[in-house]
């Protein structure tokens, strides 16, 4: 078995250390800090990845599905768990338990474990070396980073020559009772940091991030759905596919869909790649682009993915070709280092987005808060500005509007109308900000 476990992480001169060791002044790049464990172990959920599939939500979601308990079955545990383990549970039960540890993201140790315990060594080895021959996932490199997380969070399809299953949260369990699974690179990486954040804080990381965590969600969706479109024993059309709140919401009168129209489809035709492609044309029109043909491939996909049945040959080769095209450029965007000015002008033309195109649904809007904040905290000193400070108070207030109420799981008040306003206060603070933006006078 190639995963070796978090217990041979966890010594204390290794990873366990109680406290964490401070740089001393002008080391470049800082040491790491070593209470990595102990971080994971006491704040980082996916510590109890495992454990969750014990709880009283995993037991419903394995009655609605009627198979094997929620901690046995490969396709939760693939997931919950370190994917390579997931097949042979039951062999390797100890190290299914740890949820998911430190190789499920750092990559497998068997061959790294050694080699790595001796900083000299391991810092003559080149990194793409100890990628490809040693089995040692680089995340220090956004790109890779993304995709790491994407696999999970996204979802994959099975990678068998490192005996990585399937990793699929479709409609199936999602009606079973699974959360929608909404993944954004720059706010998910603040919540689970047991690394010295200094080695991130290049003044505009946070936009990277960005930029590069959408193209990397979209990337893995298209190779998901390549998948379930070629493998004739997954569901299609595959629902999760969709606006789950297109099919998922309360018949109204007057109903805001019929007022918004329907975007040059049909009337009652499926709203396909709300998501993962919300922010890929504003990010190709202003960060890298993606290329002419490209696009016009992703516009295709999107009115095949559009009819009731899509031909499943047609949207397998699309989605497969579109994801590899992604791919490259994923890889071009996490080199792009924005300067205060580009920022600027990425946030003035995120400021400047038809209204109501950007609040056509639940999805676009979130996604185009998630975007003006992630750019404009990117560009943010230590200290905000009063309109600074302003700028997040009206992101928090559309934050809030958007939050599901407690008794819901979807956004069952959701009003493109009622965000207009809100929405024209923060557009103005972009808009007004002094010497064009604060991101530009400040530096
Ligand atoms: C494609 C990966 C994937 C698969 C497959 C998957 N999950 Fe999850 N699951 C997640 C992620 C990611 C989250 C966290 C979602 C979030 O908050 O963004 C999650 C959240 C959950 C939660 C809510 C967490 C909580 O604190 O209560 C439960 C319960 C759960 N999963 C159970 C299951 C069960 C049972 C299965 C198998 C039927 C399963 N999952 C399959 C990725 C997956
Ligand atoms: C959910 C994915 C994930 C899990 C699980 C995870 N890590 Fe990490 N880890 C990361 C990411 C992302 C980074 C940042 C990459 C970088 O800067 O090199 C990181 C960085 C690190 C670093 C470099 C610290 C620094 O200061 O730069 C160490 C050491 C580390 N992790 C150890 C561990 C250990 C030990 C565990 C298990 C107890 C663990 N990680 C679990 C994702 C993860
Ligand atoms: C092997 C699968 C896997 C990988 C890889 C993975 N995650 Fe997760 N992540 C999960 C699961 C499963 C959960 C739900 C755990 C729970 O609720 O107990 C989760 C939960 C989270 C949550 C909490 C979400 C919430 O709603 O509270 C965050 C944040 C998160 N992951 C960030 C990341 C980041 C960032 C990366 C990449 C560096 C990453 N994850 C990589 C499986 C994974
Ligand atoms: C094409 C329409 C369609 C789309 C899109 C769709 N669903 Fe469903 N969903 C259904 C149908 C039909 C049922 C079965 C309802 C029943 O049995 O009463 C269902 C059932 C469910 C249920 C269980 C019933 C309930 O109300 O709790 C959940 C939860 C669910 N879907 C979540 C989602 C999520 C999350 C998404 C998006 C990822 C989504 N659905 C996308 C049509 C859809």
């Amino acid at each position: 078995m190639d995963v070796l476990g978090v217990g041979s992480c966890s010594k204390r001169a290794c990873h366990g250390s109680i406290s964490p060791v401070e740089p001393t002044s002008g080391q470049n790049p800082p040491p790491i800090r070593r209470d990595e464990y102990i971080t994971w172990t006491a704040k980082d959920v996916h510590a109890r990845a495992y454990a969750v599939l014990h709880n009283e939500r995993s037991r419903a979601i394995a009655k609605n599905l009627g198979g094997e308990p929620a901690h046995q079955n490969p396709q939760c545990l693939a997931c919950h768990s370190t994917p390579t383990l997931a097949a042979q549970a039951d062999k390797f039960a100890a190290l299914v338990e740890d949820g998911v540890g430190c190789e499920a993201c750092h990559g497998s140790a068997r061959k790294w474990f050694a080699p790595h315990t001796s900083p000299t060594e391991w810092a003559m080895i080149g990194a793409d070396v100890k990628e490809r021959d040693y089995g040692f996932a680089m995340l220090d490199d956004v790109a890779r980073r993304a995709r790491v997380c994407a696999g999970c969070h996204v979802g994959s399809p099975p990678d068998e020559p490192h005996g990585v299953p399937a990793r699929d949260a479709n409609h199936e369990i999602m009606a079973a009772g699974h959360p929608r699974l909404v993944f954004e690179l720059a706010v998910y990486q603040s919540f689970t940091p047991h690394w010295n954040d200094r080695r991130d804080k290049e003044p505009t990381f946070e936009a990277r991030a960005w930029a590069v965590g959408q193209a990397a969600a979209a990337q893995a969706s298209l190779e998901l759905l390549a998948y379930r479109a070629g493998d004739a024993k997954q569901p299609w059309p595959e629902f999760a596919e969709y606006d789950c709140y297109s099919c998922h919401h309360g018949l109204k009168e007057p109903s805001w869909q019929r007022e918004r129209g329907f975007a040059g489809r049909r009337p009652g035709s499926l709203p396909w790649g709300q998501w993962h492609l919300a922010s890929l044309a504003i990010i190709s029109d202003h960060v890298a682009p993606l290329g002419p043909e490209h696009r016009k491939a992703l516009d295709e996909l999107t009115r095949l993915m559009t009819r009731t049945n899509p031909d499943r040959d047609q949207v397998k080769r699309l989605a497969a070709a579109a994801a590899h095209d992604i791919e490259s450029w994923t890889g071009k965007l996490a080199q792009v280092t924005q300067s205060p000015q580009s920022l600027g002008v990425l946030l003035r033309a995120l400021a400047a987005r038809d209204r109501s195109a950007t609040v056509s649904s639940w999805d676009a809007a979130v996604q185009h808060v998630l975007a003006v904040g992630a750019i404009h905290r990117a560009g943010r000193r230590d200290e905000p500005t009063a309109r600074e400070r302003d700028v997040e108070t009206a992101i928090e207030k559309l934050r809030q509007q958007l939050t599901f109420s407690k008794s819901h799981e979807s956004p069952a008040k959701f009003q493109p109308g009622d965000l207009f306003a809100p929405l024209e206060r923060l557009h103005q603070l972009v808009r007004d900000g002094t010497s064009g933006t604060a991101l530009e006078g400040k530096r």
